[in-house]
């Protein structure tokens, strides 16, 4: 029997990336998985590479960061498939690497609308549908930059810090009414947008691999498997954590 057998669950962000192999083993592992990414073409393309495998997916267009979209988006989720267990809001935007002092205003605002106000969307929505399932478990997916902060990335700093503070309270809030939230904090993971970012900046890769005790990028599916299990009943005491994915970035992994 999968992890997430006979539960139903939305991944945000989930026609790329990290976001798309949580969908997929969200999927392999019994769940009816709600592929939502503002990229349209991009999710139905999760749903695919999903149904290929002979599992089931419902493609969601929806952006993060607008709420009446959050709103359609579960109930489209609870209409198609009965009801919501579990969510992954894994959706989030950068702005870019600029100095604090020189970050303009819009890109902040964009930022922390889709990496911050869109997790609070996420969980103002799918809480409800979830205490009338009779519970579930959402995953938020912060980083390491929300915990140590980022040089040259204060918006996304920010929004990842205020992912997890937004998690331990609503963690706080729903323990007793059968709802557990956690956080998963990715280090440097191999997805399309890191490989982006590497593209811009090709000096970074052996730099930020040697930022990690295991001296490598992580994979997708490495938080994906945390996420399934932070999901699942096999965590069922567990809420308002912040789980570290990160190949040990947060030790000191310098040699002697
Ligand atoms: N890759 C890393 O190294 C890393 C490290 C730490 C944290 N993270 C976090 O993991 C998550 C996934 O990262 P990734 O590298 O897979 O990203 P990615 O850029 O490969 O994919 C992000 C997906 O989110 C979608 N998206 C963006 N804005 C949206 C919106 N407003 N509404 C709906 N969908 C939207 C994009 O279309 C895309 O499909 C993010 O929260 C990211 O901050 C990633």
């Amino acid at each position: 029997m999968g992890l997430l057998e006979g539960k139903i669950g939305i991944v945000t962000g989930a026609g790329s990336g990290i976001g798309r192999v949580t969908a997929q083993v969200f999927a392999r592992e019994g769940a009816s998985v709600a592929v939502a990414d503002w990229n349209e073409e991009s999710a139905r393309e999760t749903v695919e590479l999903i149904e290929t495998e002979g599992f089931e997916a419902l493609t969601v267009r929806a952006d993060v960061s607008d709420e009446e979209s959050v709103a359609e988006m579960v109930r489209h989720t609870v209409d198609r498939f009965g009801g919501l267990h579990c969510a992954s809001n894994n959706a989030a935007l950068g702005a870019g690497f600029h100095p604090t002092h020189e970050l303009d205003r819009e890109r902040w605002d964009r930022c922390l609308a889709v990496s911050l106000t869109g997790v609070w969307l996420c969980l103002k929505y799918q809480i409800p549908a979830m205490m009338e399932s009779g519970g579930g478990a959402i995953v938020n997916i912060s980083s390491v930059s929300g915990i140590k902060g980022q040089i040259t990335q204060a918006a996304y700093a920010a929004s990842k810090g205020g992912v997890i503070a937004l998690t331990k309270t609503a963690a706080a809030e729903y323990a007793q009414r059968g709802i557990r939230v956690n956080s998963v904090a990715p280090g440097g993971i191999e997805t399309p947008g890191m490989a982006s970012y590497l593209e811009a900046f090709p000096e970074i890769r052996e730099k930020t691999e040697k930022l990690h005790a295991m001296r490598r990028f992580g994979r997708p599916d490495e938080i994906a498997d945390a996420v399934t299990y932070l999901c699942s009943d096999r965590s069922s005491f567990i809420t308002g954590q912040v789980l570290g994915v990160e190949g040990g970035v947060q030790i000191n992994a310098h040699d002697i």
